[in-house]
């Protein structure tokens, strides 16, 4: 059977590094509140001349590098991304065009922090469908240009940058050994709207607006929902949490990533942590943190890696694959 197998990947952030202390004149915070409550260090900020395109044009960049490939290559470009260039085209057609690419076709895809497994799940299907053969997944966000800098329950939480890989069609037995996507489970209910979202749109305000979140509550439902999508995961590829390598969950909480991983029973050595040098960069945290992970060593070819996220919507999922 086809399977869609990560080939490369890539990252790139803003050059400005924003450490905690920097907010400690802008609001009411410190240094001590943001690690303790977030496990957050510091996160990057993006330049006017740095945007979700740019970002996300130099992790495919890097992606496709990694692969040994060119723009040529690939036929799909799938961008997850909140905070597109403009509300259209898509951000992804742009990163297109950057890239020099003239053929395929290229879409965003918003599913807020969720948008990265939503995405790898989704290019997995036109791989698998049959309509396209390489597919560049990015996940790309400028969430400072939605937060209101002068809120500091939201303002001191979030960051920029991007993350992609390059998912590719190549034969699997079918079995559990095989490279490539194994399975995912995705989900998502508004009937949580109010708890995170952003106060504007097009279609309501004509305005961007800026990033809201009642934070206690997503909090009080982040972990339940996590463990939800990840058991129906691992039941799906028929696995315990014993046979992981990596886990490797969206970078909001510390406190959320611990509590989850102990109620799977993940050992905390397999569980990878970027939120202390990123912040909660959306749909970009995950493939981020696979980025900091595959360039230390940690994730090598053949490691059973699982992908799971949470964000506005609610929305929420999980991808096993094996890298
Ligand atoms: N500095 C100092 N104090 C602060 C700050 C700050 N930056 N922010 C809030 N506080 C205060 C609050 O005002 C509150 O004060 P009070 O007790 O006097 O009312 C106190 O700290 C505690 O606030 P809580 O909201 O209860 O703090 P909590 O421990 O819940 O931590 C946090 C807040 C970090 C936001 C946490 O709730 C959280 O991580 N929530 C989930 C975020 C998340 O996972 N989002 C999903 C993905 S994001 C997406 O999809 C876009």
């Amino acid at each position: 059977m086809i399977r869609s197998v990560v080939r490369g990947n890539g990252a790139a952030l803003p050059r400005r590094i924003m450490k905690n202390a920097d907010f400690e004149g802008m609001v009411e915070t410190s240094d001590e509140w943001i690690v303790q409550r977030t496990g957050i260090r510091q996160r990057h900020v993006a330049a006017d001349d740095e945007t979700t395109a740019s970002l996300g044009e130099a992790a495919a960049r890097a992606a496709l590098d990694s692969a040994g490939l060119t723009p040529a290559d690939i036929d799909l470009i799938v961008l997850a991304t909140s905070t597109p260039n403009n509300t259209f085209p898509a951000t992804a057609v742009e990163i297109q065009n950057r890239l020099g690419m003239h053929h395929g076709f290229a879409f965003d895809m918003q599913a807020v922090c969720s948008g990265f497994v939503y995405a790898v799940a989704t290019a997995d299907l036109y791989i698998r469908g049959g309509l396209a053969k390489r597919v560049l997944v990015i996940g790309s966000e400028t969430f400072s240009r939605i937060l209101d800098w002068s809120d500091r329950s939201t303002c001191v939480l979030f960051g920029d940058g991007a993350g992609a890989v390059v998912l590719e069609a190549q034969e699997g037995m079918g079995g559990i050994a095989d490279r490539g996507v194994l399975a995912a489970s995705l989900r998502s209910d508004g009937v949580h709207k109010d708890k995170l979202f952003v106060d504007g749109g097009p279609s309501t305000t004509g305005t961007v607006g800026h990033l809201r979140m009642e934070g206690r509550e997503v909090f009080k439902h982040a972990v339940g929902m996590i463990t939800d999508v990840i058991e129906a995961t691992f039941a799906q590829a028929g696995i315990t949490a014993d046979d992981l390598d990596w886990f490797v969950p969206h970078q909001a909480n510390k406190r959320i990533i611990d509590a989850s991983a102990k109620k799977l029973g993940i050992a905390e050595e397999k569980v990878v942590v970027t939120v202390d040098l990123h912040g909660n960069t959306s749909a970009a945290s995950v493939p981020l943190a696979l980025s900091v992970a595959v360039a230390d060593g940690r994730i090598k070819k053949g490691d059973l890696v699982l992908l799971e996220a949470m964000g506005g919507g609610f929305t929420w999922g999980a991808v096993l694959l094996r890298w």
